[in-house]
């Protein structure tokens, strides 16, 4: 498939997340000014704010895919602090049956990538996540810093670790995760390209994913991302 191909796709499948992200928040404020628990309605418009905003910036990258150079939308920043600002959005992607705990560690250092494909692909585990654990579960979002998983290239990583609770991915099903379009999920459900849109992301930001999974038990995707040199 031509890489810009898969790119619009892949695109086109954030936007869609972001639009589903909307819908969660809209359907959480029916419910509760039904009952009439108006109190924290704030926050929840936040929410349906941010995601509007990414939908529209995600809208703008589609449109000028062609005229930025790969690294243009990348940026220098802490990421603790991009997982705080996005836990209530998680926590709505996640539901009312799951818990949603992070894991930050204090030494995190900082990063340079394009923080918005990050926040897709966070997005991305947490709804797979999601999907692998219909009758509730839990979902830990854990970093870190550490080295390099393939030897030692003298490079330091912080590394992003999804752990759920959930179904778990067979062996045969492993293999072909990465893969354009392979989903497990009924149509209308998946369509196949989050863990992909996923992989083009870290390959971009010249970091590693790893998919551990035990089925039955759940699944930890871990992604390492190069620690910024300060400049
Ligand atoms: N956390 C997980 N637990 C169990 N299976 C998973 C998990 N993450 C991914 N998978 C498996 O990998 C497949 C591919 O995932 P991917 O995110 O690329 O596509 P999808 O979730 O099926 O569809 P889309 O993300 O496009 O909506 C899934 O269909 C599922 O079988
Ligand atoms: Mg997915």
């Amino acid at each position: 498939m031509h890489m810009i191909d898969l790119l619009a796709s892949g695109v086109a499948h954030d936007f869609n997340n972001r639009l589903q992200c909307m819908a969660s928040v809209l359907s959480l404020i029916r419910v509760r000014v039904a009952a009439g628990r108006t109190s924290d309605l704030g926050s929840l418009i936040e929410v349906a704010e941010r995601s509007l905003d990414s939908a529209g910036k995600l809208a703008h990258r589609l449109m000028t895919a062609a005229r930025k150079t790969p690294h243009q939308s990348d940026s220098l920043f802490q990421l603790n602090d991009a997982l705080l600002s996005m836990s209530d959005l998680l926590r709505c992607i996640a539901g009312e049956g799951i818990a949603l705990r992070l894991a930050l560690s204090d030494s995190v250092t900082r990063i340079r990538c394009d923080s918005h494909l990050l926040e897709c692909a966070i997005i991305n585990l947490v709804i797979n996540s999601r999907d692998a654990m219909p009758k509730g579960g839990i979902i830990t979002i854990e970093t870190g810093n550490t080295y390099s998983p393939k030897g030692d290239d003298g490079q330091e990583y912080v590394s992003l670790c999804v752990t759920d609770s959930g179904s778990g991915i067979t062996s045969d099903v492993l293999e072909k995760v990465f893969e354009p379009f392979f989903t497990t999920k009924p149509p209308g459900v998946g369509t196949g390209l989050g863990l992909p849109m996923i992989r083009h992301f870290v390959d971009r930001a010249h970091g590693h994913i790893e998919v551990h999974s035990t089925p039955q038990q759940g699944t930890c995707i871990k992604l390492y991302l190069p620690v910024a040199a300060e400049s």
